[in-house]
């Protein structure tokens, strides 16, 4: 092998908007090179999130314009190869989770560059699948819960009655999760085959979301919820509303325009009844935290299913579809 074919790799990349799984290339690319504050990682696990297709589609072009080529994909477990100048906190051989920077992505890849300041140590015990599903999803589940909701995952506070939709899904099993680290009701939705899945992790009570009480959301104890970790999509506020106690607040993590729309009206009415509109903002401690969780065994992955890179249309073609139970994951 002479020194150029050395500094290739293998990834998947799209060059255009739209095009979905088709749209994904195998190329040879070089690999990065770690600057000020990054490390070079060599990928051991990489998870898909929806915002990685809505990317592609152009969905996000406002806020996250890609340049092309576009290596897609920014949830990673790995090990450090190399680090950059000013990095102190790993060294070569580390094991660790990161979340890499969404405008340029590079989780379909052989090797990744992140940052220092959204990567962590994974523990040997976190096999690095479990771990690489971990940062978009569970960081959302924790920061709906914790900041937007109110909840504390020490279990101090008051009771709060949550309704998590979409508990299935990738932020919706964390959020199951870690809310019952805190001192709640979880009335949660998902469809049929995933309700004893769903138990299992904690959530009191479980309604299929295709039955009559599942479309109305109506809890099967009577009770009102307090806030709603909503991960599903497409659920008007006519239907929360009735649902809700007095204060109670919908955090909607895919808001679209009616949602941003119902915010304003709120606000402007002083309802006390509130939507409220969620972006993620990564937090390494939070991270940190939530790989402890799991080092611990008080927070796992599940995961949908596993694709070697030479598939990883597939798993493309399978987080568009919408229908994941857990996450899925493309391992070398
Ligand atoms: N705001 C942010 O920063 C942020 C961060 C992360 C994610 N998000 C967004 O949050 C949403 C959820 O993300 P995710 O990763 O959890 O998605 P996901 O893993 O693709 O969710 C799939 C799951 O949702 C279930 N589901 C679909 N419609 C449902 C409904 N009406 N009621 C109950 N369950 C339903 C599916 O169950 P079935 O297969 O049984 O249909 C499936 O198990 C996406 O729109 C994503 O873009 C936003």
């Amino acid at each position: 092998m002479n020194k150029m074919a050395e500094n290739l790799m293998h990834a998947l990349q799209y060059s255009c908007y739209g095009g979905g799984a088709a749209g994904l290339k195998h190329v040879e690319v070089p690999v990065p090179a770690p600057n000020q504050g990054e490390v070079l990682l060599k990928l051991e696990a990489t998870s898909l999130n929806p915002v990685d297709w809505k990317i592609q589609k152009g969905m996000l072009r406002p806020v996250f314009p890609v340049k092309f080529p576009h290596i897609p994909a920014t949830d990673v477990a790995g090990e450090v190869i190399k680090v950059g100048p000013g990095v102190t906190n790993f060294k070569a051989g580390d094991k660790v989770v990161g979340t890499l920077n969404h405008f340029i992505g590079g989780g379909l890849a052989e090797f990744a560059v992140a940052k220092e300041s959204l990567t962590v140590a994974r523990p040997p015990e976190i096999p690095a699948a479990e771990g690489a599903g971990l940062p978009i999803a569970g960081l959302t589940a924790h920061q709906a819960l914790t900041q937007s909701a109110g909840v504390k995952l020490d279990g101090s506070g008051k009771q709060v009655n949550l309704l998590i939709t979409a508990a299935s899904g990738g932020v919706g099993q964390y959020a199951v999760q870690l809310a019952k680290l805190g001192n709640t009701h979880v009335t949660a939705t998902c469809g049929a085959r995933n309700m004893d899945l769903v138990k299992s992790l904690g959530a009191d009570e479980v309604l299929d979301y295709k039955t009559p009480d599942g479309v109305t959301l109506k809890s099967p104890s009577g009770r009102k919820y307090d806030a709603v970790i909503h991960c599903a999509t497409g659920i008007p506020w006519s239907t929360f509303e009735p649902n809700l106690s007095a204060n109670g607040k919908v955090i909607d993590i895919t808001p679209g325009p009616r949602a941003l729309l119902t915010f304003a009206m709120k606000k402007l009415t002083f309802s006390k009844k509130q939507l409220v509109p969620m972006i993620i903002k990564p937090k390494k401690e939070n991270l940190d935290y939530l790989v402890k969780l799991v080092k611990e065994g008080k927070l796992k992955t599940i995961i949908d299913s596993k694709y070697p890179p030479s598939k990883a249309e597939e798993a493309w073609a399978k987080i568009m579809d919408g229908h994941a139970t857990g996450k899925i994951i493309v391992e070398p």
